[in-house]
């Protein structure tokens, strides 16, 4: 008999959602493991799911076990092993009577999702289950929801894949090579403007990217710029945030916690702040992470951070720091 695995996905019938969940029954993300899936949204939305469950259906993936789809997240979060939280409130929509405008808004009326959420999750959840928060403020919706999880079996993290993705396609236009040859391409602090690519340790044939490109000019006001802005940049161009980069990105997260990773790199996400590399303890910051022949996830901690890195750094956090200020009546 095939292993099975149980995956839930929010925000189901969003612009992401339609790109991600087939995908996470192709057999590419999880192998040849069968994959119930249990998708949610909020209860407006929910009889959409219908027509998404009969496309799966229809699509012919020999991987695809059950799929229910409900409002409740409980019910779905019953025994799951991976959890992809998608779904949030946007920036822009009017919600309660109010236009969201403010990020302090959006961290509140989000914050309060995934207090439920962790809730449900620590308490159904299976004991070493994975959670991917993607829904923005990702971090720091991620942070609400480990602490009510209060589960401490199970793995938390926010995506900063997407910007890593990112950061490997300048680098290997600049260099002239495939995005394959990138490696070690992390994404330190937040999912947002403020977040530091480490050009430095990014590598290409073992050498520091750092030295390969040697135009500091280029690195300064050209690629750290478009990485941290790249969102914005999609937004204006198409109308609509990144969905099927935020899909693939949601995926190569998940491959790359379901497969031991090579000694020659490593991959981004935000994770529990532990004091590694002088973070505070306490927040959601994107480190680098390798995950182990035994499936466990871990900071890689022996690599060296510039004083220019560590300054970048440093804003991230601070911003992650003013964050959890802004949401501590949820934590
Ligand atoms: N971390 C990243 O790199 C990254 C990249 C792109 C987008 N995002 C974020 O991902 C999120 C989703 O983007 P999208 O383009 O799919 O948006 P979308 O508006 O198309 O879809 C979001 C869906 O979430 C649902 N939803 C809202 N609250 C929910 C809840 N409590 N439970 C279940 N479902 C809920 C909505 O009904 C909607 O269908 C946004 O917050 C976006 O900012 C993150």
């Amino acid at each position: 008999m095939k292993n099975e695995i149980k995956v839930v996905v929010t925000g189901a019938a969003g612009q992401i959602g339609y790109s991600l969940i087939p995908r996470l029954i192709d057999g590419n993300t999880f192998g040849d493991t069968t994959v119930n899936l249990s998708l949610v949204e909020i209860p407006q939305v929910v009889s959409k799911l219908e027509g998404l469950a009969m496309e799966l259906d229809d699509s012919y993936f020999p991987n695809l076990g059950t799929i229910d789809y409900t409002d409740n997240f409980s019910e779905a979060a019953d025994g799951a092993d991976w959890f992809l939280l998608v779904g949030s409130i946007p920036r822009g929509i009017v919600y309660n009577g109010k236009k969201i405008e403010e990020r302090s808004d959006l961290l509140q009326i989000n914050g309060g999702i995934f207090v439920d959420q962790g809730k449900a999750i620590g308490e159904f959840g299976n004991e070493n289950a994975k959670i991917l928060v993607v829904g923005n403020p990702a971090n720091t919706n991620a942070l609400i929801g480990r602490k009510a999880a209060n589960n401490s079996s199970q793995t938390w993290m926010a995506m900063t894949m997407l910007d890593s993705n990112r950061a490997k396609s300048m680098l290997a236009k600049k260099l002239s090579c495939n995005v394959s040859e990138i490696k070690k391409m992390i994404i330190w602090g937040n999912h947002s403007p403020t977040m530091y690519p480490d050009f430095e340790n990014a590598l290409k044939d073992n050498q520091s990217v750092a030295n390969l490109i040697e135009d500091t000019n280029w690195i300064d006001s050209h690629f750290i710029p478009n990485v941290q802005q790249r969102g914005k940049a999609v937004i204006d161009a198409r109308g609509a945030s990144s969905a099927t980069s935020a899909a693939k990105a949601a995926l190569d997260t998940v491959i790359a916690c379901e497969n031991a990773t090579s000694s020659d790199d490593c991959f981004s996400a935000a994770v529990y702040s532990d004091g590694a590399y002088d973070v505070p303890e306490g927040i959601m910051c994107g480190f680098p992470l390798m995950t182990t022949p035994s499936g466990e996830i871990e900071i890689i901690r022996d690599l060296t951070l510039s004083d220019n890195a560590r300054s970048r750094l440093n804003l991230s956090v601070d911003e992650l720091l003013s964050e959890r200020e802004a949401v501590k009546d949820l934590l």
